[in-house]
């Protein structure tokens, strides 16, 4: 979280400038926006914080540009009258505020940009869907899966008719270890990998295959992060709550009406491994489906590659050698043969 220096002051929205370090506090999910302090860079991203119902911020001055600061002080005593008007009345919130479906317009709005370069769109594309991964992992209700749902297909059909966006996704990923961010990571590789392997993907459901690797950890939303980041051996009953997360998944997925056969393969054996010594079930070779290989393979690049609270990330091309030379045997060698050509 980012602290706000000691020099602070509210200001009212319209106020706002270009070079103000402002803080919107609060959960990210009441705004748009991936963090909640920040400098203002654009006049667009002030319409953005007023469109998202602020009445006021708080605008750091030690971290703002001085020439902002300076202004701001000149006019602190209009300032001082402002607020106690509307220090006390409530911010208004539009009434059909809905989280989800923001994200899902300013993902289309991103996406439908002719301006915006591939790697802007590649950005948009992946910090949307960290807000609807986390979104649904705080919340997993059958709305907000349903919801989460239709983002993913969004960004499934961008990926498969963009390969200028696909190809700078995979240089973007977080490589910080939270459900969420690994979430979207394994989904975005596996989308990857499944374009690579599948082509124009007309004898696959590449939609519900994004949604069942974008959701393949769906069982991990009560699995407390220091458990996920854990340093020393798990006890039997963590080891329990771990091995569970598959089905429990595949339950959240069921209850909510969302559980399809892709949905179902990847949650269920996203896991299992080539030589039977995976879980929940110990499938081998042909028992596992082909889309539980794919997600089997991001799945652990992607616990290779990220920071845990025991392990340092690895680069790309090192994660891939100890795939190689370590791991060999727990997947199917053409499809790891296609994963390494993503990184070509
Ligand atoms: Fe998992
Ligand atoms: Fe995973």
């Amino acid at each position: 979280m980012t602290t706000i220096g000691i020099m602070e002051k509210k200001v009212n929205t319209k106020d706002l400038k270009v070079g103000m370090f402002i803080n919107l506090g609060g959960s990210w999910l009441s705004h748009s926006f991936l963090r909640p302090a920040f400098k203002l860079h654009s006049n667009k991203q002030i319409a953005k914080i007023i469109k998202n119902g602020f009445r006021s911020v708080m605008v750091d001055l030690d971290r703002s540009d001085p020439a902002v600061v300076r202004e701001l002080e000149g006019k602190q005593a209009a300032y001082e009258r402002e607020y106690a008007s509307v220090h006390n009345k409530p911010v208004e919130v539009p009434v059909d505020f809905n989280p989800m479906e923001q994200i899902s317009d300013e993902l289309r709005e991103a996406i439908e940009d002719q301006k915006l370069p591939p790697r802007k769109k590649a950005e948009a594309v992946y910090t949307h869907s960290i807000r609807m991964m986390d979104s649904i992992l705080q919340k997993p209700s059958a709305e907000n899966i349903l919801s989460g749902k239709k983002i993913i297909y969004t960004t499934v059909d961008h990926i498969l008719a963009d390969d200028d966006t696909a190809d700078a996704l995979s240089q973007i990923t977080s490589h910080d270890y939270y459900t969420y961010t690994h979430s979207v990571n394994v989904g975005l590789f596996s989308v990857l990998l499944a374009k690579e392997v599948f082509k124009d993907g007309h004898d696959h459901n590449m939609q519900e295959l994004g949604a069942g690797f974008f959701l393949h950890d769906l069982g991990k939303c009560d699995v407390p992060a220091d458990l996920i980041n854990k340093p020393d051996r798990l006890t039997p009953d963590e080891w329990q709550l771990m091995r569970d997360h598959p089905s429990k998944g595949n339950k959240l997925l069921a209850d909510a009406k969302q559980l399809t056969r892709e949905c179902g393969v990847i949650v269920m054996q996203h896991h299992e491994r080539e030589d039977g010594s995976g879980y929940p079930l110990r499938l081998s070779h042909d028992e596992i489906h082909l889309y539980g290989r794919i997600c089997s393979i991001a799945d652990v690049y992607d616990a290779l590659t990220s920071t845990r609270a025991y392990k340092k990330k690895l680069p790309p091309f090192d994660a891939l050698a100890v795939m190689k030379n370590e791991m060999f045997h727990h997947f199917n060698r053409e499809l790891f043969g296609s994963f390494v050509t993503l990184f070509a």
